[in-house]
């Protein structure tokens, strides 16, 4: 099963790149993915006219399934009311083999992350009935601080709590944005993946626009990095310390 993850788009910003944006989703659809999962900041301030932008792209998206959540600038100027409304989710995405599931730490006018004991009660619960599936985990904000991106602010404020539930109800892969960094993280047996930024220039540490791909086989899972307009990465080269420079030259032109 073939999951592409992308994250922050920020359709309406000074800084977002149209270009960027209808290059990934063209590799994309190329792809042929089961789901895309997109783990929030689809706008800057949450307008309904930046709402209307984001959909006009994902729309062109080729994918059986579409996971959509929010981020923190989707939540501003009261947008949350308009996220379910362009972009409803399925609570839970069940396939043969795995399970999928968006919870959020977006709260209305807030850039801070958390879940809450409510939602972190309902994830375990949920995860209990799919024992046997490989469990997915998707939210905006991250869950553990990023390298090369300054000071940790924003983190998930209840962390804690969320990493001892997802650890403990066996989840294998946590797919989080925010930061406009890629980075790979494991905790335990679990993989904590964020995806950089598809279509915004406020890039921290790693300079080229930037998705992920991951390939789930039974229990196991391999995760590459795709920027937009360039090659397909292993994580080991951006933990290694590569910062997508190389393909900057190339990209001004097409932005
Ligand atoms: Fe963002
Ligand atoms: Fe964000």
């Amino acid at each position: 099963m073939k999951i592409v993850h992308i994250s922050d788009l920020h359709c309406g910003e000074n800084y977002f790149a149209p270009r960027m944006l209808e290059m990934a989703i063209r590799e994309i659809n190329g792809m042929k993915p089961d789901i895309v999962v997109i783990t929030g900041d689809l706008t800057w301030n949450g307008l309904l006219e930046e709402y209307g932008l984001a959909k006009e792209y994902l729309d062109k998206l080729e994918c059986k399934r579409l996971i959509v959540g929010g981020g923190n600038h989707d939540y501003k100027l009261t947008g949350f009311l308009l996220l379910n409304k362009f972009f409803p989710r399925p609570e839970v995405l069940v396939t043969d083999n795995a399970v999928i599931c968006y919870i959020s730490t977006s709260r209305p006018d807030r850039d801070v992350g958390e879940v809450g004991h409510r939602q972190l009660l309902w994830l375990r619960e949920t995860m209990k009935k799919y024992k046997t599936k490989f469990k997915v985990v998707a939210m905006h904000h991250h869950l553990v601080p990023i390298p090369d991106t300054g000071t940790a602010q924003n983190l998930v404020m209840d962390a804690g709590d969320v990493l001892k539930v997802l650890i403990e109800s066996g989840v294998n892969l946590v797919l989080c944005g925010h930061k406009h960094r890629p980075w790979k993280t494991r905790i335990e047996d679990m993989c904590i993946l964020n995806a950089g930024s598809v279509s915004s220039r406020r890039l921290r540490g790693f300079f080229s626009n930037s998705y992920n791909i991951i390939d789930i086989r039974r229990e196991s899972f391999r995760a590459e990095l795709k920027i937009v307009g360039g090659r397909k990465m292993d994580f080991e080269e951006i933990l290694r310390g590569y910062d997508g420079l190389a393909h900057l030259g190339d990209l001004k032109m097409k932005r």
